[in-house]
């Protein structure tokens, strides 16, 4: 059974703790390390978040290869820089949250310097742990994900639609780069480290390109609808600072059908692929229907 929602969020946990122990493994033996910014490394990495990313590389790589053990460095590295991009989104001068993952963010708990490089220092590590998957495809990749055309230009954007009102394709391109690239390159990643032909590459990435829109959606109706103790940082948030979000500008019923429209366009690209994309399908659901 791969495809029931309490199946796939059973996998996502097993996922998040394979996931785990390979990054305190990797964190426990770098040598000579300045002890508060490891500290603060491990703080913001290590014991909670809900570890979607690496269980799109993984379950990408284990449906095409049948063995999922090629991709954990990929998984790790982008688990990684999705870390980063957290604490730097909290800072003051980006989103200004006090609460990730359920505890102080990390600029409240280390100070601002120290939360500025325990970012730096994960997206640096990030690709010393990629470089190990061997393959130079998945580096450019995810360099490129995180990068100027994905989730930094994308986090550009976010900051600068503030306080105004942009349409629709521009929300939806601000999306598509500050949350879908790093989604959509998880599903790639895994789908290049199975040796995916074009064929199957070119619709996996269309999955993870609405996966990753309906995702963000989904962020954008929860921190409408959610409450803190679920989602372990704050809500309300958004109006707040009077964000561009889909509910600010279709309002909340219309953000849902989009979603689920996303998650069902998403599920579509796999009509090629059978019963083995069950997985990948019930994970395109569980991006809408969560509650965290
Ligand atoms: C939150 O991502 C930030 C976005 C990109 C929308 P997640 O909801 O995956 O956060 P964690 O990893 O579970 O904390
Ligand atoms: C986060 O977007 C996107 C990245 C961190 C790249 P948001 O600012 O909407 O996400 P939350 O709600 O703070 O997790
Ligand atoms: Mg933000
Ligand atoms: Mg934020």
């Amino acid at each position: 059974m791969l495809d029931s929602t309490e199946a796939v969020a059973q996998y996502i946990e097993e996922i998040a703790a394979r996931t785990e122990a390979v990054l305190a493994a990797y964190l426990d033996a770098i040598p000579d390390a300045s002890s508060t910014l490891l500290e603060a490394i491990r703080y913001s990495l290590l014991g909670a978040g809900k570890r979607l990313r690496p269980a799109l590389v993984l379950g990408t790589t284990e449906m095409l290869a049948g063995d999922d053990a090629p991709a954990l460095p990929a998984a790790c590295a982008i688990e990684m820089i999705h870390t980063y991009s957290l604490i730097h989104d909290d800072l003051p001068a980006m989103d200004n949250d006090d609460l990730r993952r359920g505890k102080p963010t990390s600029h409240k708990a280390f100070g601002e310097a120290t939360a500025i490089l325990a970012g730096d220092a994960l997206l640096t590590m990030a690709f010393d742990f990629a470089a190990t998957s061997g393959n130079v495809q998945v580096i450019r990749e995810i360099a490129q994900a995180a990068g100027v055309g994905g989730m930094a230009g994308g986090q550009q954007l976010d900051l600068e639609s503030e306080s105004k009102r942009i349409s629709l394709p521009e929300l939806r391109r601000v999306h598509a780069w500050k949350t879908g690239a790093l989604i959509r390159c998880s599903v790639r990643c895994g789908a290049l480290l199975a040796g995916a032909r074009e064929d199957t590459l070119a619709a996996l990435t269309a999955y993870g390109d609405r996966i990753g829109l309906a995702f963000q959606i989904a962020d954008d109706i929860l921190n409408v609808t959610g409450t803190e103790e679920q989602l372990g940082k704050p809500v309300g948030s958004d109006a707040t600072r009077q964000k561009s979000t889909y509910p600010a500008l279709v309002g909340l019923e219309r953000s849902r059908e989009l979603a689920d429209e996303a998650a069902a366009a998403a599920i579509a690209e796999l009509h090629d692929f059978g019963p083995k994309a069950d997985r990948l399908r019930a994970m395109a659901r569980f991006v809408v229907e969560r509650d965290k």
